[in-house]
């Protein structure tokens, strides 16, 4: 009846910073990527991240670091995230649906952002496993393709099926007719994709600081050494894979660049912790 006045207890509490998810696609049962509306007022640099999060139990919201894997010119935000079994976010996290809230911190911030390296030839994005998530923003940016004649992307996961998110997203970004009308039609030459499994068979394999140091990245692609002149690199992926990667470019002599003093590369952790 019209004379019912709303109750208090059955409003919805209105959080502070809420989004609506848009929609979500569940990868396997590890790994998931959702959209969620954008804040008018939010800007960010492709690569960099946000925090996200749920209103946990205690009414205190828990909130974790999140890469933007949309690009910025997208009218909403994508995300792409691990289920943690016990994880005080994702467990929860893993169960959105499309019409459901979450809160978005919009002070986006990171390292992983082209201003941060100096020009060069070749782009080399070097990620594992939910790593790929602000590549997925940059490779999306034509920004990335404005400033580098080539972008690389080596993805490596213990599995195939962690792989199909990036592959999805590269296979389709190297079919775009709009990128192929803006850079011509030999655009797919202008994004290359090196994904690779450790633990099951694949048609590519290793990790990508064996394929680097070996060099087979560079004979199957067809493409000169990694050179301080001619390349730049960013790295996402686990504490153990940065040092190590990080240790490989500067062996061919690139040097750890910063938003405030751009160098050949930028680093930036995937997550915190030992891994799963
Ligand atoms: P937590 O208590 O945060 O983590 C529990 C354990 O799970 C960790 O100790 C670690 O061993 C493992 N773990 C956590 N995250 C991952 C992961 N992504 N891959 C493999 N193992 C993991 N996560 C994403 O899924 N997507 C992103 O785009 C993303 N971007 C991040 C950007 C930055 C700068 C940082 C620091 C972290 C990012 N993370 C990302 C990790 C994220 O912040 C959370 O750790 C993750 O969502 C799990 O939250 P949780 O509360 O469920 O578990
Ligand atoms: P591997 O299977 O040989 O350990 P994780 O799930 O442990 O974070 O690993 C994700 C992927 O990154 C796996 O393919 C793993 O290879 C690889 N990896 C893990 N640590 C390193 C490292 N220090 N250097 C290179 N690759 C790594």
């Amino acid at each position: 009846p019209a004379t019912q006045t709303p109750s208090p207890k059955r409003d919805k509490p209105t959080m502070p910073d809420a989004q609506t998810v848009t929609a979500v696609k569940h990868w396997n049962d590890r790994l998931f990527s959702f959209r969620v509306t954008r804040p008018a007022s939010l800007r960010f640099r492709s690569g960099e991240f946000v925090m996200i999060g749920l209103p946990g139990d205690n009414g205190k919201p828990i909130l974790r670091a999140y890469s933007i894997a949309s690009p910025n010119w997208d009218d909403e935000l994508e995300f792409y995230s691990i289920k943690v079994p016990d994880g005080p976010l994702t467990s929860k996290l893993q169960h959105i649906k499309e019409g459901d809230q979450i809160i978005l911190r919009p002070k986006p911030v990171g390292t992983l952002v082209l201003d941060a390296l100096l020009p060069g030839k070749r782009l080399w994005f070097l990620a594992t496993g939910t790593g790929l998530a602000p590549f997925a923003s940059l490779m999306r940016d034509p920004d990335s393709y404005e400033r580098f004649e080539q972008v690389i992307m080596m993805h490596t996961c213990r599995t195939a099926d962690e792989l199909n998110y990036g592959r999805e997203l590269v296979e389709k970004l190297r079919e775009d007719p709009l990128l192929a009308e803006m850079y011509g039609e030999d655009f797919h030459e202008r994004l290359l994709y090196y994904p690779t499994t450790t633990r099951e068979d694949s048609p590519r394999m290793g990790r990508i600081t064996d394929n680097l140091t070996s060099g087979k990245v560079f004979a199957d692609l067809g493409l000169p050494k990694i050179t301080a002149e001619d390349d730049r690199a960013m790295i996402c992926g686990s504490l153990a894979f940065n040092v190590d990667v990080k240790a490989v470019l500067e062996g061919f002599g690139l040097r750890e660049g910063a938003n405030s003093e751009p160098k050949e590369f930028v680093v930036e952790k995937a997550f915190v912790g030992d891994g799963i």
